[in-house]
């Protein structure tokens, strides 16, 4: 070995056993991101492309797709696999986007539906046969819950692993294509993730990444997010897209939106406390919220940003007064999780927060964490994966943050929660 080699494989060495230090010792070797994958459209332009369906009210089904020539907004379903059903016809749209003219994107909504029930259906005048499967009525449920997807070989290897956890519904808190403004992106987005999101409810909230706003050239934001992933607001009397509730077998769960308005004078505040006023912690034990930008967050990456710190100052005291018992976040490629907190300090009637932005996008991992690690903070790690919340009954939840390691799911972190609507000092 040359002088020249020898000085590459010391500073190498040096490099390693910063890299070993730095890592607390931690064995596991993060991954680097992965490129964008594009999914391609392989059928004709009638065909339905990019399906997903979303839950709407106690026993209906919001059903979505997108054919890039008119075909009728009509669905045909039944619990038989011919799916020779009622049809139910629904609405189409369409949006442009500087240079971009959308498909036709079409909405149908299906019910009233069994709890628990597999169905099967055809869309518009395709004879292609997908199919649901509604969620239960009662515990126990199974959430799957996974930000900041975008659509890369971790965005792939994450979905599959979620796919073999038999989960009951996806929560998504924010940024999910990574289109940041070329459209086909969506549809790229839209076709990969349609094998799972056709089969099972996806409930998403909206991240930066969705905003998509060109000053002069296109300053309406959410576009494509607001067309392409209508979720049932108006149900819980919400008059935006970018925040609604819903319930699902004793779980009422709360999308937030980051960047709308969120103080005390926004709609979406006034709304947010009429919401949480309306819960009855007997009908639903278990109360969800899902937002993107973190309000606690000891990782170096969007630290000080006024999503987090100025809505967790206007709508901290709400959440706590309802005792919330969990709110997810993304924003941060990576995953953490704290104990019960309020105001910064360790509570017993306050939420636990999760951080779970770390599905697997093109931006890669946020790997720097602030050091000490604050007490709150329980468990913190840079790898790609995703979160399971098993909601087993009016009491008790198992969370477990599943890890991509190597490409395969490893239970990294597991805890049990108690519902704080069962807890005696925290009751509301
Ligand atoms: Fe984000």
């Amino acid at each position: 070995m040359d002088r020249e080699a020898q000085r590459i494989m010391n500073v190498l060495f040096v490099i390693v056993i910063i890299g070993l230090w730095a890592g607390g010792g931690h064995a596991y070797n993060r991954p680097p991101p992965r490129q964008t994958l594009f999914t391609p459209h392989a059928d004709s332009d009638t065909s339905p492309q990019q399906v997903h369906i979303s839950a709407v009210g106690k026993d209906k089904m919001r059903i979505s797709w997108i054919t890039d020539t008119p075909t009728p907004a009509t669905v045909h379903y039944a619990a038989s696999p011919d799916a020779n059903g009622p049809s139910t016809t629904g609405t189409t749209s369409s949006y442009r986007y500087l240079l971009y003219k959308s498909g036709q994107i079409h909405d149908v909504i299906v019910g009233p539906l069994k709890p628990n029930a597999l169905y099967y259906y055809r869309l518009g005048d395709s004879s292609q046969v997908y199919n649901f499967t509604t969620p239960p009525s009662q515990f126990p449920i199974k959430f799957a819950v996974v930000g900041d997807l975008g659509q890369t070989e971790w965005t792939k290897t994450t979905l599959q692993h979620i796919a073999n956890s038999n989960y009951d519904m996806m929560l998504l808190p924010g940024d999910l294509s990574y289109a940041d403004y070329i459209q086909s992106r969506w549809d790229s987005f839209g076709r990969l993730v349609d094998p799972l999101a056709s089969q099972r409810p996806w409930m998403v909230t909206q991240g930066n990444h969705e905003i998509e706003k060109i000053p002069i050239l296109h300053r309406k934001p959410f576009t494509a997010y607001n067309a392409r992933w209508r979720m049932p607001f108006e149900e819980s009397g919400s008059d935006s897209n970018l925040y609604y509730s819903f319930e699902v077998a004793g779980v009422h769960v709360i999308m937030l939106g980051s960047y709308t308005g969120f103080h005390s004078d926004s709609a979406q505040y006034k709304w947010l406390a009429g919401d949480l006023q309306k819960v009855d912690r007997n009908k639903t034990p278990w109360l969800l919220v899902l937002l993107h930008a973190p309000w606690y967050n000891s990782n170096t990456a969007h630290q000080n940003e006024p999503e987090s710190y100025d809505m967790k100052a206007s709508m901290e005291d709400l959440l706590y007064q309802a005792r919330v018992d969990v709110v997810f976040a993304g924003h941060v490629h990576a995953y953490e999780r704290f104990t019960r907190v309020y105001k910064d300090k360790a509570d017993n009637c306050g939420s636990v927060y999760i951080t779970i932005g770390d599905g697997g996008n093109r931006e890669g991992l946020a790997s720097k964490y602030i050091d000490p690690k604050p007490e709150i903070s329980v468990f913190r790690e840079a790898s790609f994966g995703h979160g399971i919340l098993d909601v087993v009954n009016a009491t008790h939840a198992q969370w477990t943050w599943h890890r991509n390691d190597d490409d395969e799911a490893v239970v990294a972190d597991s805890v049990w929660f108690n519902s704080l609507s069962t807890v005696p000092n925290c009751k509301v």
